[in-house]
């Protein structure tokens, strides 16, 4: 049905809902009939997927900002070449849960002052952004109790604090200041139905303004 392929990325702070909404919005385009690819980042290739197990687990000192952002971009760069890019030429909607924003706050701005190099990085070796970003705002006392209720072995960022949270937040906002051209930012912390509805409002005004 889509004639024209779409790239839609959520954002937001650890456990803000970006997976439970990317989900709900590829199961409600999937049943208008869009050919939808659903995935995620760090991953949603298998070699980024290794990068991921790489990033996300072990001790927070694990590897330099540097290091850790090369380690990103390479995962990414991966994810772009086998999955995302084939598939909005294939006319798909690829709906992906983080991207390079994640990077620009993460990477650079959690560790001292990386951004110029993420951007150049970013320029270099990705050279793409979302049509369209969802960003999931919301309270980061909230989303970390949340995130930590899953009580997995990724969590390594999560490790980081309320602090790091709230720094995220702060920059997520700002980042939909600096594009808000495809930045859209819903509140999150309401039910998580009332906040699928907003989300699918706004992809679908997206979608027919530019399918
Ligand atoms: P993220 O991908 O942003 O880290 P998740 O979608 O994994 O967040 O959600 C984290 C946890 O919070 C999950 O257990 C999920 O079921 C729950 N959750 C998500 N959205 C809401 C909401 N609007 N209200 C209450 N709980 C929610
Ligand atoms: P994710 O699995 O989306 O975690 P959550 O569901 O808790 O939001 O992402 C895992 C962590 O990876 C998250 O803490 C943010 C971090 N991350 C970066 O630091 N840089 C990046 O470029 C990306 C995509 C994620």
């Amino acid at each position: 049905m889509s004639a024209k392929g779409a790239f839609i990325s959520f954002e937001g702070i650890d456990g803000s809902g970006k997976s439970t909404q990317a989900r709900l919005l590829a199961e409600r385009l999937r049943a208008e009939g869009h050919d939808v690819v659903l995935t995620r980042e760090p991953g949603g290739s298998p070699g980024a997927e290794e990068i991921r197990a790489l990033v996300l687990q072990g001790d927070p000192d694990r590897w330099s900002a540097e290091t850790e952002l090369l380690l990103f971009t390479a995962a990414r760069r991966d994810h772009m070449e086998r999955l995302i890019l084939p598939a909005i030429s294939a006319g798909k909607i690829v709906i992906c849960d983080r991207f390079a924003d994640s990077t620009r706050l993460y990477q650079g701005l959690s560790r001292g002052d990386l951004r110029a190099t993420v951007d150049q990085l970013h320029d270099l070796m990705i050279g793409r952004e979302p049509d369209l970003t969802i960003l999931i705002d919301m309270d980061p006392e909230t989303g970390l109790a949340r995130a930590k209720g899953r009580q997995g072995v990724e969590e390594r960022f999560e490790d980081f604090g309320t602090d790091l949270q709230q720094k995220m937040r702060a920059g997520f906002l700002g980042l939909a200041k600096e594009f808000p051209h495809r930045f859209h930012t819903i509140d999150g912390g309401r039910p998580i139905e009332i906040v699928a509805h907003d989300v699918h409002a706004l992809a679908q005004s997206h979608l027919t303004s530019s399918l």
